[in-house]
């Protein structure tokens, strides 16, 4: 479904604007103090080295196709579009529901999306803003028009729930945002995208690819798990983050104290504090959620969004900075021009349930007759 148009006469520059996000949590909550009843842990080690209160955690079968479905259904319906309008589907997670077929390829079929071409992006914590500039790059090209990009994760699925060192940190959630073309002088302005293999090991799952295929050997040994060292990650995130932030805004030419709001993977209080710090950014130009969500890998920079749309700290005309920073080691920069009003808030309706979906949803109707194609 690749558009293949090429608008080459067209004095304006094409870019991919934000048009609407949605976000999933399930509803089960895990506090500091439920952990503390887990791992030898406390409330107050998990808040003054993380920043986190809680996070949400799926339960009853919940799937991490079902979370992306419904934040992907929320940020249709804002917009008012069907499925099918959709010219490319691409989700950011280490943590699909199956190892083959994608995950986009099982939410393709959840919503109705028949026909849209869908894929996978695996860059862990920059998973979705990998998938972004893979959608910023194919709707500036004229290949797609919309482009449904997500941020899914069940990090409770890769967890060593006995491991204090890492079980304390993540939590399950999705967040997506809707690009549609634009020949205004707004959307994503510019990326930058990078990686370093060297440091593979600081943060992997050693087990369940080819390398290592699953035996009683690799479940005994805590392999499909994720293992991180902590310390020198934490420096590299800042390291990079902060690069990044400035590559961006030098690149722009766009002062940090211009910035409407910075938005940076929400992996730790401490890194973003430190990055932002040294951007001289005052407390009302940074969103963070990670106090009440943890770190939900690839759907944290999405979330953020979101929520900060939701409650007017993003306003039509706004310049935001979003960055990450992940296992690969992966980093992702975007600098957006906010170019939208205030998205409409959908009621507390039925995608609010955690019940599990296995077909797409009836609640929004593809505009097309999808079954005949
Ligand atoms: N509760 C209590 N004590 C703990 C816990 C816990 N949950 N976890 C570790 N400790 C202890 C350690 O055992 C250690 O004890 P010791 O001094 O007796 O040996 C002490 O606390 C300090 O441990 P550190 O690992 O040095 O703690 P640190 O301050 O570095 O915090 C943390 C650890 C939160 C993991 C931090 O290093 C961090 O945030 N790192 C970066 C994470 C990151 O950015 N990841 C990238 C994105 S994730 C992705 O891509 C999937």
């Amino acid at each position: 479904m690749f558009k293949g148009r090429f608008r080459k006469e067209e004095k304006k520059q094409r870019r991919a604007a934000v048009v609407s996000v949605g976000k999933y949590m399930p509803p089960h909550i895990l506090t500091n103090f439920d952990l503390e009843k887990m791992v030898d842990t406390s409330n107050q080690w998990i808040l003054e080295r993380t920043g986190i209160k809680k996070r949400h955690i799926v339960k009853n079968g919940l799937r991490q196709s079902d979370l992306a479905l419904r934040a992907s259904q929320e940020a249709l319906a804002r917009v008012g579009w069907s499925p099918m309008d959709l010219d490319m589907i691409v989700v950011g997670t280490v943590t699909p529901d199956h190892i083959f077929p994608s995950s986009a390829n099982t939410l393709a079929g959840k919503l109705g999306a028949i026909g849209v071409p869908s894929w996978d992006v695996l860059a862990a914590c920059s998973g979705f803003m990998y998938s972004l500039y893979q959608g910023m790059v194919t709707v500036e090209s004229g290949r797609a028009d919309k482009a449904l990009v997500v941020g899914s994760e069940v990090m409770s699925s890769i967890v060593d729930w006995t491991d204090r060192s890492t079980c304390v940190l993540f939590g399950d959630g999705a967040s997506v945002l809707l690009l549609e073309a634009t020949y205004e002088p707004y959307g994503i302005i510019d990326m930058e995208i990078g990686s370093d293999g060297r440091h593979l090991k600081l943060l992997h799952m050693p087990g369940g690819g080819s390398a290592h295929p699953a035996t009683h050997e690799t479940v005994n040994n805590k392999e499909h798990f994720l293992h991180m060292e902590g310390q020198e990650t934490f420096k590299l995130a800042v390291r990079k983050m902060l690069l990044v932030a400035k590559t961006l805004l030098e690149r722009n030419h766009v002062n940090p104290e211009e910035l409407g709001l910075f938005i940076g993977h929400q992996a730790n209080l401490r890194i973003i504090d430190a990055v932002t710090k040294r951007l001289n950014l005052k407390p009302d130009q940074i969103f963070n959620n990670i106090e009440r969500y943890g770190n939900t890998t690839s759907a944290t920079i999405p979330s953020c969004v979101y929520e900060a749309e939701m409650m007017g700290r993003i306003k039509k005309g706004d310049w935001i900075l979003l960055v990450s920073f992940g296992a690969g080691l992966t980093w992702a920069g975007a600098l957006i021009k906010w170019g939208i009003d205030p998205l409409p808030v959908l009621g507390a309706d039925a995608m609010a349930d955690d019940s599990v979906s296995d077909t797409y949803s009836d609640r929004l109707k593809p505009g097309r007759d999808w079954q005949k194609q």
